[in-house]
């Protein structure tokens, strides 16, 4: 039995996992980058009423699920569940409104949410988000999704689904949920615990619920899309005529209303047909009120969330995995040999050759067959009798071809 184990819901990422985490950050900075985004990191705690304000009080994430506990002074602290609120924060408190519009951020790294943790659900999770904010022109939406499935087909995702939808805005919104209430409320005591609460405090969530019996009960429900003020239709048009000229692959699901309170007309998400219930790989939205909701200028915004366990799942399933492999594994016999290995290594690893030695005690077949758990390319051989001719035996581990080297050529060789 150990002793610790890591919280629940929180794991470890270990090789050979961490060489995919780090490409799919590698194409995510390359990508981005493409599209003029710069790296910006903000904390991971806040003040926990930035995310009340921003996420909403009624939301799970604000209700149940976040980190919070108070500090060594009794402020109330939260570990961030997500990262536009604090981007946001961080925009308006460094005055990034006075910069060139839109600016165009991403940021990587942990956030926090007190879930039941289940396959892809965890509460210690790694996001990869990009914000941009200053414009309300669609075709920032357009360019937001583009990226993103540029980001997806640089990986070489199958089977994803690109859904987008238009929420509305605080001039269309209470009329919808006013024809939600009216459309509900003959029913609404069949619907589960959760959507009696949400038609309470938020009518829109009894869209999003998971229960079959929620699903059936709203067959028939009020579309938002039908109840979009003049701006929001017209902008909702617009996008989705960009998308077309883009050949971007869209379907609208007006069901999908998202679970944070700050989105404003347009919201989307990628779901994977490969993920088992918790298929949403990416999502995001507009957020157009919340920059000054912070104190800020209006300032309409735009972006979304990669989840990083979902995207290295499904790289797990469709690649083979490359686990990276030293070129070169040094095997000595005896004390004068295994000064001149170490040698020899110092010299290659200098030009940066991926070296592995053998260590104490070890007999030649131990070191060799631990070359050959390592996929060494190469192994060098070096005993007395390499000592005395000043040639170093080498073999290459993939067809077995093997030969003889002077010491000093060794550095050539591996060039
Ligand atoms: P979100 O939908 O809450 O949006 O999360 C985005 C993605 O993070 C999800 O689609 C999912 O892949 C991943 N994710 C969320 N919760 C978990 C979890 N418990 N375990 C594993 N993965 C998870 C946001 O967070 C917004 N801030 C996105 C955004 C940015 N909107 C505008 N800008």
């Amino acid at each position: 039995m150990t002793r610790y184990s890591a919280l629940k819901g929180i794991q470890d990422i270990l090789p050979p996992d961490i060489h995919l985490w780090q490409k799919v950050e590698e194409v995510a900075k390359d990508v981005f980058s493409a599209y003029g985004f710069h790296e910006l990191r903000a904390p991971i705690i806040e003040s926990t009423d930035i995310f009340i304000r921003s996420i909403g009080e009624t939301t799970d994430i604000v209700e149940k699920e976040m980190y919070t506990f108070p500090d060594k002074a009794g402020r109330s602290i939260t570990l961030r569940p997500e990262g536009t609120a604090p981007v946001v924060r961080c925009y308006v408190q460094n005055h990034l409104y006075d910069l060139p519009s839109p600016q165009k951020f991403f940021y990587s790294g942990p956030m926090f949410r007190y879930e039941r943790p289940q396959k892809g659900r965890f509460r210690q999770f790694y996001q990869i988000g990009v914000e941009a904010l200053g414009t309300s022109d669609p075709k920032l939406d357009s360019e937001i999704l583009s990226m993103l499935r540029l980001f997806l087909e640089r990986l070489s995702l199958k089977g994803l689904s690109y859904e987008i939808n238009s929420i509305g805005c605080e001039k269309c919104r209470p009329d919808y949920k006013k024809a939600l209430l009216i459309f509900f409320s003959g029913r609404i005591n069949e619907f589960c615990p959760d959507c009696q609460r949400r038609y309470e405090f938020n009518p829109l969530r009894i869209l999003d619920c998971k229960v079959k019996e929620c699903i059936k009960l709203r067959i028939g429900a009020p579309k938002v899309t039908d109840f979009l003020c003049k701006d929001c239709r017209e902008h909702f048009e617009a996008l989705l005529s960009l998308l077309k000229l883009l050949d971007f692959p869209y379907v609208i699901n007006t069901d999908m209303v998202r679970g944070l309170d700050y989105y404003t007309s347009t919201t989307f998400e990628v779901t994977s047909k490969h993920l088992g219930a918790q298929n949403a790989v990416a999502a995001g939205g507009r957020y157009d009120r919340l920059v000054e909701e912070f104190g800020g200028p209006p300032t309409p915004a735009i972006g979304f969330a990669i989840g990083m366990e979902r995207i290295v799942e499904l790289l797990k399933a469709s690649d083979k995995l490359e686990v990276p492999a030293p070129k070169v594994f040094i095997a000595t016999i005896g004390a004068p040999a295994e000064r001149e290995g170490l040698l020899i290594a110092k010299k290659l690893r200098d030009k940066g050759i991926w070296v592995e030695i053998g260590y104490a005690g070890h007999s030649l077949r131990s070191q060799l067959r631990k070359a050959d758990r390592l996929a060494a390319k190469h192994v060098l051989i070096i005993g007395d009798d390499e000592i005395s001719s000043g040639k170093v035996k080498w073999k290459r581990l993939l067809d077995g071809k093997q030969g003889e080297i002077l010491f000093h050529e060794v550095h050539d060789f591996f060039k």
